[in-house]
């Protein structure tokens, strides 16, 4: 690569929605990188060769085909577990999405662990997939949810962690990096606390995978979970990390073929790890364009990513402060400088979902809503804020552009209120 000021203008040809319009002609700005990325052409390929020339499933047949698919399956998984540093490949589950990592952990790890009056720590500021599963475990183990606030930066409350943690924390389950406030969260600090009073730690690492290098032995974690589409990979597939030793202990959650090494009438034994939890066939062209989407954004460079998408951020944010009756919710970058490159906010008397429509009506995709993150905006006391999210494909004239109407569809709406 050349310099990181470059990248939209390299990277962008890859993207073929990027680069193509989608709507009347018009190119679109897509602000909405956070809910899902866009696939590069050279995600789309593999996926399309793997249809084309190698289609079978997996760690079944003893023909060539189902060999070689096999290959690029397993190889997928050494590519992530290279991706976040963990130490084998047993150590990699893959599961639907991020939501079904979180979930397998509640439900194999929890319910199998979790005594009643244990307690779950929480944050606040958690995506509806890191709350609702621990919901169901904690009603069905009589255990204790508890929610860590933040502070007036609109960061995590350190001191309001602290006081929370106890003897009977048995879990810290937190997202690295926000989708709605942005923050990235002190992972190491809250590690280190958290093993002091025996607890184990689980990252959502959906908002920084894509942006920041990972290393889950340094940040002394003991799950993490991922999605693929939010990482330049398709849908339909994403990862749960785990400690060998803890995968070792708990049960699988479904059962059916490829999780087991025997079965009888009555009983049945598990596979060897990973595939004691991959019940069924599993997402191979998926898993393939995954690995090709870390291929991706390897090549690029994750430290580039990150030094490129902290230029734009600064530079939205200067932007929207010129705004006036704007609230932003989240640190600045100059409070948080590793925050995600994407700013929520909200102006008053003015429904977030109306601008969210105006702009789409310009070509400009932003998302408004709750963003998954209902008990956060409850918090904040508002019901609704419009999100803009970047990466490593936007560059300062989008910003601008967004900028331009954004004011415009501000005046169009207070003159219409
Ligand atoms: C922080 C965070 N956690 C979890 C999720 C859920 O991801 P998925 O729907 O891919 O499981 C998202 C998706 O928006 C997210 O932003």
């Amino acid at each position: 690569m050349e310099t990181i000021q470059n990248f939209p203008e390299i990277t962008k040809k890859d993207f073929p929605l990027l680069n193509n319009n989608t709507k009347s002609n018009e190119q679109i700005i897509y602000l909405d990188h956070a809910a899902t990325t866009q696939k590069p052409i050279q995600v789309l390929k593999k996926i399309d060769e793997y249809y084309k020339n190698f289609n079978a499933n997996v760690h079944r047949g003893a023909h060539q085909l189902s060999a070689k698919a096999t290959e690029e399956f397993e190889n997928a998984r050494y590519s992530i577990s290279k991706y976040i540093k963990a130490k084998s490949t047993k150590e990699i589950i893959f599961t639907r999405n991020a939501t079904e990592a979180i979930n397998l952990v509640a439900r194999s790890w929890g319910e199998y662990s979790l005594k009643e009056n244990d307690e779950i720590l929480l944050s606040i500021m958690e995506h509806h997939s890191n709350i609702v599963p621990w919901q169901m475990v904690a009603a069905k183990n009589k255990c204790k949810l508890k929610f860590i606030g933040i502070d007036k930066n609109g960061k995590l409350d350190i001191d309001d962690f602290k006081s929370k943690l106890t003897s009977r924390t048995k879990l810290v389950s937190l997202v690295h990096v926000s989708n709605t406030l942005g923050c990235c969260n002190p992972i190491k600090e809250i590690t280190q606390l958290a093993k002091q009073k025996g607890s184990l730690v689980l990252i959502d690492a959906c908002q920084s995978l894509a942006h920041q290098k990972l290393d889950v032995m340094n940040l002394n974690i003991d799950f993490l979970a991922g999605s693929g589409h939010k990482l330049c990979g398709p849908t339909g597939i994403g990862f749960l990390w785990s400690r060998k030793e803890i995968l070792e202990q708990i049960p699988p959650l479904f059962g059916g073929g490829e999780m087991i090494q025997d079965v009888f009438e009555e009983t049945s034994t598990w596979a060897e790890l990973p595939h004691k939890f991959e019940a069924g066939t599993p997402a191979i062209a998926e898993a393939i364009g995954l690995a090709e989407a870390i291929n991706y954004i390897n090549n690029i460079g994750l430290n580039e990513i990150h030094e490129y998408e902290k230029t734009i951020t600064k530079y939205l944010f200067e932007k929207l402060n010129q705004i006036e009756n704007i609230e932003i919710i989240g640190p600045s970058p100059e409070i948080d400088p590793d925050r995600a490159s994407l700013a929520t906010f909200y102006i008053k008397n003015i429904h977030s979902n109306d601008i969210a429509e105006i702009l789409d009506s310009k070509g400009i995709c932003i998302r408004s809503g709750h963003h998954c993150c209902q008990p956060l905006h409850r918090y904040i006391g508002i019901k609704s804020t419009a999100r803009i999210s970047m990466n490593f494909t936007t560059n300062k004239e989008e910003i601008d552009m967004f900028i331009e109407q954004l004011k415009d569809t501000i005046d169009f709406l207070k003159i219409n209120s």
